[in-house]
């Protein structure tokens, strides 16, 4: 039996979205558990998206919660202000902030959730003492910046190592991957205790964004929940 109360969520991410018609796109995906919003500044990543007065617009007219990913130099600053818009949940990159620990619980008083990412080669064994400060933990499966790219089975261990942890300390921390998120890669990545996917090409790039949102939260739920059982099974 499963112990684990943490659910499947499909983020579908708008960077592969028609930018020209965001509000349109978000309806076509409001089965979403929530929407995943990449926020890139051409520093902290080689690419230009959108900010603040942008993602400030998605909020009011979104029919799903708001997952705020930001890609941006100087996270301490920022992600606060994204925090103040209303968004359910901010991640920023443990790369570019200087105070992690009191960014996270900064983002709590402000009322959002609290993420932090890692890009794919940022080991996460120095953060396991934090994780209790942290909704989420973003495990980048491709090195941020682009959708579209392969997914690396390279960062599969780090997710196992890292649910290990919450696991390990009774925390029932949501564990999000992001990047190269296919019906296939969902299987391996929920195996190894991801339960958030972020799906960009994988959703817009279908006929049926719905269908494909559908698709893919059985398979990762399938995954995630098969091997949270096995984990749980009492050995005699
Ligand atoms: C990459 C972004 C991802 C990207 C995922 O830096 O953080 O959210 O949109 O796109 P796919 O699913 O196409 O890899
Ligand atoms: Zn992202």
């Amino acid at each position: 039996m499963s112990t684990s109360p943490l659910t499947c969520c499909i983020n579908p991410s708008i960077l592969s979205a028609d930018f020209a018609n965001l509000e349109a796109e978000l309806a076509r995906i409001s089965n979403a558990d929530a929407v995943h919003v990449d926020v890139m500044d051409n520093h902290f990543v080689p690419n230009l998206t959108l900010g603040l007065p942008v993602v400030a617009r998605l909020q009011q007219v979104s029919p799903v919660p708001l997952d705020a990913h930001l890609m941006i130099a100087d996270a301490d600053r920022w992600a606060p202000l994204y925090a103040d818009l209303g968004l359910a949940s901010v991640t920023f990159h443990v790369e570019a902030a200087m105070a992690p620990i009191k960014l996270a619980r900064e983002l709590r008083a402000r009322g959002s959730k609290a993420g932090m990412a890692l890009r794919p080669a940022t080991p996460v064994e120095p953060y396991l003492d934090m994780l209790p400060e942290l909704d989420m933990l973003l495990l980048m499966t491709v090195e941020p910046g682009f959708g579209g790219q392969a997914f690396l089975d390279v960062v599969i261990p780090k997710i196992r190592r890292a649910r290990a942890a919450t696991e390990g300390a009774g925390i029932d921390l949501a564990i999000q991957v992001d990047g190269g998120i296919t019906e296939e890669t969902i299987t391996r990545a929920a195996e190894a205790g991801a339960n958030v996917f972020v799906a960009g090409s994988a959703v817009y790039g279908k006929p049926s964004p719905a269908e494909a949102i559908e698709s893919l939260r059985a398979n990762g739920q399938l995954a995630f929940t098969r091997d949270r059982a096995a984990d749980n099974t009492p050995q005699d």
